[in-house]
């Protein structure tokens, strides 16, 4: 539900206070908490496939460093985040000047809407994709122009290009591609941002960029062989940080500078300042394992559901979008799997209606799953 109601519906007197923009804008809905979900189904217990968290947790080095951090917490945190903008500019080899850490990803999302789009402004991507670029083109009133995904549900490179104009300020490409896990191709995409024009900005969004195979793109090699190109990654998956918010963008430093103006001084909190570099320092020794872990996980999971008759898209992320007919099915198999204790994602506030998004979990989570899945869908009937 957009937050203004349509014109036919007479706004209250504090409707009418909000800027035109928000009338398409539908705002975000919290799911509600998981021990919530659990008493009313009087579940023993709940396992949360449902946000591509990685399923472990940080790493030792980040508990210790917000253990530690907890008692400096009565002062503000750096607004620079100097320590972690240094740790990221060495483990990435670009200059700090390049790095701006935020509150996750989706604060630089906003950022860079806030920054960069007015109404007539056009932003163009993929869709079915990540619903916050979405979101933050319809708040400031800017046009979203979208392009259909390729058959594997990674991002048609040459459709998206026919999507931009004269008007498009900014082209995002999300690989691997929220929901649907494809990535694009590392030599497609350099020629995709051969051929675009001059006056847009392309945005790689690398959320998943841990989880992709040897002999993918990597967006910061890009930065730094001179691409004027912004890349934005997280520590919410790969690195466990999730709950505490912190991503980060590789770009051209005018480009920062520019979001430094609209940025809250205090975006990224003292507890993810820390954690968030002192992961890195671990990054090298305990990455790849749990990476190579996930790998085969998701392997097993797509194994497990086409032996259920259901077909997993191709993903080179934590998470699987699997297409279950319609709607309906995908609604009432998520209900089924909910009594099981088991809580997906159904993809339709991404614009995949019709499927579940399943993030990949620890190897019990993934067999209980599986065993709940094949049950739901024994509930649920043939579509
Ligand atoms: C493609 C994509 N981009 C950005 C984000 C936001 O990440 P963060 O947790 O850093 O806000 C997500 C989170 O799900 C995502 O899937």
């Amino acid at each position: 539900m957009p937050l203004v109601p349509s014109p036919a519906v007479e706004p209250t007197p504090l409707q009418q206070l909000a800027r035109t923009a928000l009338a398409g804008v539908a705002p975000y809905e919290p799911g509600r908490p998981v021990e919530e979900v659990q008493r009313e189904l009087g579940l023993e217990r709940v396992i949360k496939l449902a946000s591509n968290e990685g399923p472990h947790p940080p790493f030792p080095a980040a508990v210790e460093a917000i253990r530690d951090a907890a008692t400096l917490q009565r002062v503000y945190p750096d607004p620079g985040c100097w320590a972690l903008r240094d740790a990221l500019s060495a483990r990435l080899g670009v200059p700090a000047a390049s790095v701006m850490p935020g509150n996750g990803v989706d604060s630089i999302i906003k950022l860079l809407c806030l920054a960069l789009l007015e109404p007539g402004d056009e932003l163009a991507m993929a869709w079915p994709s990540f619903i916050s670029w979405r979101q933050g083109t319809g708040v400031m009133g800017a046009t979203l122009r979208t392009a259909a995904l390729g058959a594997g549900g990674a991002y048609d490179l040459d459709a998206l290009l026919e999507r931009v104009t004269p008007r498009t300020k900014i082209v995002v490409v999300v690989s691997p591609n929220n929901p649907t896990g494809g990535a694009v191709a590392a030599d497609a995409l350099e020629r995709f941002l051969d051929a675009l024009p001059g006056h847009v900005l392309p945005v790689l969004d690398e959320a998943y960029f841990e989880y992709l195979p040897p002999g993918s793109h990597d967006g910061v090699a890009l930065v730094r062989a001179g691409r004027r190109l912004a890349v934005t990654r997280t520590f919410s998956k790969a690195y466990g940080l999730a709950g505490l918010r912190v991503g980060y963008m590789v770009a051209p430093p005018e480009l920062l500078k520019l979001l430094g103006a609209v940025r809250n001084a205090f975006d990224v909190n003292a507890v993810a300042q820390a954690a968030a570099t002192a992961s890195l320092a671990q990054a090298d020794e305990l990455l790849p394992g749990r990476m190579a872990e996930i790998a085969a996980e998701r392997g097993m999971v797509a194994s497990g559901l086409r032996a259920l008759g259901l077909e997993p898209l191709p993903s080179a992320a934590n998470f699987l979008m699997v297409p279950v007919g319609t709607p309906e099915r995908a609604n009432a198999l998520n209900q089924a799997l909910l009594r099981r204790g088991i809580i997906v994602r159904p993809a339709g506030p991404f614009g995949a209606p019709a499927a579940l998004r399943i993030t990949i979990g620890l190897a019990h989570e993934n067999a209980e799953m599986l065993v709940a899945l094949a049950a739901s869908l024994g509930e649920v009937g043939a579509p």
